[in-house]
């Protein structure tokens, strides 16, 4: 393994970032065992207990901060639990299994992600809601914004992408919540992709050309905000998120992780800050990444892995041989 000096910080190693890799590999191929067997907690089980035994073997000295719930309610990856093997003391953001209605159900879009910044560098997201607004790349800064109406920020996104509205995909969590939101765009011309579950892929998606989004709307869970906003530093584009409150016990729940101001909202260098890491393996088939594929003793795995400082967008196909895998990362 590499020998990484603890004081060069997370600038230095580029390593991290295949390191990153094993560990989303590891949650994918345990998740991808309980596809469509309908037991989510199983498959999410399944994808904790592999992603935290693969930080073991990667030289950090991590700090989950967007993790598996407190201390109390999981026993594993849970805020605030130390992990790695020691080395740049980093904070971490982990979903081992995004999407694990997805997954029980055999649907499309499932992923483990994880990301990594230095720390202090990523929102404590309490495990609220958080309304969610994100375009792709190349556009001009503020072309959309969080409090502008709907058909406001259809028509610059328009302007800006020099098309019509009627050609703009708007991806958004298919919820009664949303109901608004849905006839507001369908009112302005836009078209609408409803997805099921999944909005760190959905918000990722406004990067990817072959992906067809334009613009992300709607709210899903903080936690998931904030690695999708991880994600956008690194492949580029623009977010913006505010956390939704439901009651006072959750803004006190808030205050007590440091969110000063409830109704702030958040850019997405306040989400992710300084220099991020992001990776990702597909557990089944979405527009980003291919899913799991298992035969007999071994399988393919399909990952997405960034840095934010050098921009680099790397997939990586991992062909794994069961017989020669520790049992731990196969499950
Ligand atoms: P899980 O993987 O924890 O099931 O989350 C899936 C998800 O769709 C997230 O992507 C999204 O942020 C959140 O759930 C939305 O929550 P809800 O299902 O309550 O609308």
């Amino acid at each position: 393994m590499a020998q990484i000096d603890p004081k060069a910080g997370l600038v230095a190693d580029r390593n991290l970032a295949l390191e990153l890799v094993r560990v989303t590999e590891a949650a994918a191929l345990a998740a991808s065992r309980w596809i469509g067997r309908g037991d989510k907690n199983a498959a999410d089980g399944a994808a904790v207990d592999a992603m935290r035994k693969a930080f073991d073997t990667v030289a950090i000295s991590g700090t989950v901060v967007i993790g598996e719930g407190e201390m109390d309610e999981a026993p594993m990856l849970y805020i605030g639990e130390r992990i790695g093997l020691g080395g740049p003391s980093v904070d971490i953001a982990v979903d081992p299994l995004e999407g694990t209605s997805i997954t029980a159900k055999g649907g499309p879009n499932a992923i483990a992600t994880v990301a990594l910044a230095e720390h202090g560098c990523f929102l404590h997201a309490p495990d609220i809601y958080m309304e969610k607004i994100a375009v792709g790349p190349g556009l001009p800064e503020g072309v959309v914004d969080l409090d502008a109406p709907v058909e406001t920020n259809l028509r610059e996104l328009a302007r800006a992408k020099k098309c019509e509205v009627g050609d703009l995909m708007v991806c958004t969590l298919d919820r009664d919540r949303h109901r608004d939101l849905i006839k507001a765009c369908r009112a302005a011309g836009a078209r609408i992709m409803l997805i099921g579950d999944g909005d760190v892929a959905g918000v990722i998606a406004v990067s990817q050309p072959e992906a067809g989004v334009d613009i992300y709307l709607g709210s899903g869970g903080a936690p998931e905000g904030v690695l999708a906003a991880a994600a956008l530093r690194c492949i580029g584009g623009q977010m913006q998120g505010r956390l939704l409150f439901e009651n006072e016990e959750q803004i006190t729940r808030a205050r007590d992780m440091g969110v000063t101001d409830p109704q702030r909202k958040y850019g997405i260098f306040d989400m992710a800050r300084g220099e991020v890491m992001f990776a990702a393996t597909g557990v089944t088939t979405g527009p980003m990444l291919r899913g799991v594929r298992r035969f007999a003793g071994g399988a393919v795995t399909h990952s997405i892995v960034m840095r934010s400082k050098s921009g680099t967008v790397r997939y990586v196909e991992g062909h794994h041989n069961f017989a020669l895998k520790p049992t731990a990362f196969v499950a």
